[in-house]
């Protein structure tokens, strides 16, 4: 399963705004991610970027004129409406979604949105003041309620000097919405699918802790992944330095312990749940109330075990983990499965450079019970995600308890 991007027809426009400018890095990341993009300028776009900076980065026509000759817009005026997976507008000015909310046609980009049956996105960028009128909060307020979707603006110093909201979204946090309508209609949309990541934090004082090198992002990409296949995710996740998919749920833990109930609370209603995390198997036997003050040559250390987390959350739906293995990796995968009464396991050789901890690819063996084994090449982490879903998906339903 390719990123969602990948083949998808995007409008994008770009209103006047000194945001414009970010509009170019959102043109280049879609066209990255394998989009074919269509930029439509408003007529005070290009008194703040030119048309051939969207053509250079495109290398698709730029629209800023509904009645040019060489527009396709020209030809048929909803050419790129009709064709449109999504309608993009960023930035959006104060000015064009008065004309949106009014259903104002005077233009390439209010003519497009008009004829489309895409979904609409547009991303606010304004001074504050602006931002705040109650004219703007009525039209945002009307796009709202008939299913436009809204992003941002954020807060932060304005072009006037001003601090106040009215920045438009950072165009990497763009994208990711933009998936999450796309993604909208996925194979899992209207299934609930669980997810844990990172190492658990098992403290030992008030300034150390027992854990791990999980970095998380094995989790957040099996998140991600079902997120852009319409899935409703839940991410209950230890602290690591990773920005959570956007349009997912997000429960904090830290210990093993936290993480248990944490779980037992959020799959009650799912359809599948990945246990990625990773969970530290002993904890130390108290938490001392103080810093541990240093003594004699050596200390030792009580532990006491921790819950099995994913042998104790059952219900009906699918169980998923990983297990992360130094040695013997599909003898002692075998065993987790069977042990922890899980459908399908993921094992990965953490000893390996290009697999398991940190890094953004793994290698995985997946194991079910019916003894299938399905040894997957060198794969991104996010593609890792996809396979582990479409066995998953597969199974909804079927699974034995
Ligand atoms: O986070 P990254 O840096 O991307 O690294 C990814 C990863 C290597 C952490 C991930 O791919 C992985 O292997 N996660 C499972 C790590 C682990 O705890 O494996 P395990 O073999 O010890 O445990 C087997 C399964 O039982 C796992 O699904 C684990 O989450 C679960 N478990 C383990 C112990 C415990 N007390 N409760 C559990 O639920």
């Amino acid at each position: 399963m390719p990123n969602p991007l990948h083949g998808k027809n995007i409008v994008l426009g770009v209103t006047g705004s000194i945001a414009a400018y970010k509009a170019a890095d959102l043109a280049s990341k879609l066209v990255q991610a394998g989009a074919r993009v269509d930029v439509v300028m408003s007529e005070n776009a290009a008194h703040f970027i030119t048309p051939m900076t969207f053509h250079a980065l495109t290398h698709r026509p730029v629209t800023t004129d509904l009645f040019d000759p060489h527009s396709e817009l020209a030809i048929d005026h909803v050419a790129l409406g009709m064709r449109a997976d999504i309608i993009v507008i960023a930035p959006a000015t104060a000015n064009t979604l008065a004309k949106l909310a009014a259903g104002v046609a005077d233009d390439a980009l209010t003519t497009t949105v008009l004829g489309t049956v895409a979904p609409l996105l547009v991303a606010p960028a304004m001074d504050a003041h602006m931002y705040d009128h109650p004219a703007v909060q009525d039209n945002l307020a009307r796009l709202r309620n008939r299913g436009v979707t809204i992003v941002g603006p954020e807060g932060g110093r304005l072009a006037s000097g001003l601090m106040g909201m009215g920045r438009l979204t950072d165009p990497e946090v763009l994208v990711e919405h933009i998936k999450l309508v796309l993604g909208r209609h996925g194979d899992l949309l209207g299934k609930k699918v669980v997810v844990s990541a990172g190492g658990t934090q098992e403290p030992l004082d008030p300034v150390r802790i027992l854990t791990n090198h999980s970095s998380g992002k094995q989790g957040y990409a099996v998140a991600e992944a079902a997120r852009d296949r319409g899935a409703a995710v839940t991410l209950v996740t230890t602290p690591v330095s990773l920005r959570p998919p956007v349009g997912v749920r997000v429960v904090r833990v830290k210990s093993a312990r936290d993480m248990l109930e944490a779980m037992l609370d959020v799959t009650n209603q799912a359809d599948i749940v990945v246990m990625a995390a990773a969970v530290a198997d002993y904890r130390p036997v108290a938490e001392s109330d103080h810093k541990i003050k240093k003594s004699g040559e050596t200390i030792s250390l009580e532990l006491a075990k921790n819950p099995d987390i994913i042998a104790t959350v059952n219900g009906p739906f699918v169980k998923i983990g990983f297990a992360a293995e130094t040695e013997d990796l599909l003898v002692n995968a075998e065993t987790k499965l069977r042990s922890k009464g899980l459908h399908l396991v993921a094992a990965n050789d953490v000893t390996a450079t290009d697999a398991g901890f940190g890094v953004d690819t793994n290698r995985v063996l997946l194991l079910d019970r019916d003894g299938k084994v399905e040894e997957l090449p060198l794969l991104t982490k996010y593609e890792v995600g996809h396979r582990i879903l479409d066995r998953a998906l597969a199974m909804v339903g079927k699974q034995r308890a």
